[in-house]
């Protein structure tokens, strides 16, 4: 999409906001040195100012220039899974702006696998700023309609580049911290991390970091019912005539994949309440099951 990455580009560059595609999510993208830009962000999400933003980037060399004293199981780690759909937490460098890291002195990088993506930022030169394409607390985009359908005329371009592969948002892990923390599961399961650099990432501790570890975020309207297994999701059926049951325990892909698509349909289609059959709790399955737990609150 030749075309499409050069109007991205002169959108952004002119201070503007597009929807960008990546495998885990649309994410709602302006250039991170552009506080102007950066502010409408929030603005476009009713998102408030002090939830820090990802940063993303289309090489690994760009690292130093956001990010020091990277530890080395970072830089591993970094090396080994980008472009992917992980998110390391970094002691940020005077670059990036406080409004992008919600004033902390850290700055969660990542590079994402998408084509249009690297090519955008890149040719950009500059690092994007971009959460998810969603308003605040809602369900993530995982198409170009998704996108328009929350945020239309607020964001200037959307390319679209299809559904995202992954479905669910990028494993954010941080590494500021004395040993690492897992500050939300996601697309990269934590287990893989892990072996990678030898060492078990930590569950969070302290103060919440990450705003998906707030409870109630990543909801869609009607409501959601957890359940163990197809059975006793058909007995929870039964007994509500507007339910609808999602489940895919057999094809957990999949079932990341089409999670957010079929949480929106639901809405769509008016059912009061989607039955989930919660996914084992490893690999991808830990984002699922992450995922349905926030949505299920009330
Ligand atoms: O897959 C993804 O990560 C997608 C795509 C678009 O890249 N992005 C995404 O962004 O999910 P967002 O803003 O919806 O979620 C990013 C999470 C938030 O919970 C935020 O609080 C956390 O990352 N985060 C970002 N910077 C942080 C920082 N400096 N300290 C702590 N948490 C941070
Ligand atoms: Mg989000």
């Amino acid at each position: 999409m030749p075309d499409a990455v050069e109007r991205a580009v002169i959108v952004l560059n002119a201070g503007g906001l597009i929807g960008l595609p990546t495998e885990t999510v649309y994410g709602l993208a302006a250039r991170a040195d552009k506080d102007d830009a950066v502010a409408k962000i929030f603005q476009a999400k009713g998102r408030p100012t002090g939830h820090p933003l990802i940063l993303h980037i289309s090489s690994i060399s760009d690292l130093d220039r956001y990010a020091v004293n990277v530890p080395a199981s970072a830089f591993e780690l970094a090396q080994q899974c980008w472009p992917g759909p992980l998110t390391l937490l970094l002691n940020k460098t005077s670059e990036v702006s406080h409004l992008v890291t919600g004033g902390r002195e850290t700055v969660a990088i990542r590079i994402p696998a998408n084509t249009c993506a690297l090519k955008i930022i890149e040719q950009c030169g500059n690092g994007l700023a971009a959460p998810s394409a969603n308003t605040f607390g809602h369900v993530s985009p995982s198409t170009a309609q998704h996108v328009l359908d929350d945020l239309g005329d607020r964001v200037d371009l959307i390319v679209d580049d299809g559904n995202c592969s992954i479905g669910v948002e990028s494993t954010i892990v941080d590494f500021t911290t004395h040993e690492p923390q897992l500050l939300r599961p996601g697309g990269f399961p934590v287990e893989d991390l892990e072996f990678i650099i030898g060492k078990s990432i930590l569950m969070p501790s302290g103060e919440s970091r990450a705003s998906g570890m707030l409870a109630s975020h990543y909801a869609p309207t009607c409501t959601v019912t957890l359940v163990n297994d197809l059975t006793e999701a058909r007995i929870v059926n039964e007994a509500n005539p507007q339910s609808r049951i999602l489940e895919h325990a057999d094809n957990i892909p999949l079932y990341a994949a089409s999670l957010y698509a079929q949480m929106r349909q639901a809405d769509d289609d008016g059912i009061s309440m989607i039955i989930a059959v919660l996914p084992p709790k490893t690999g991808l399955g830990f984002a699922i099951h992450d995922r349905l737990t926030k949505a299920s609150f009330l």
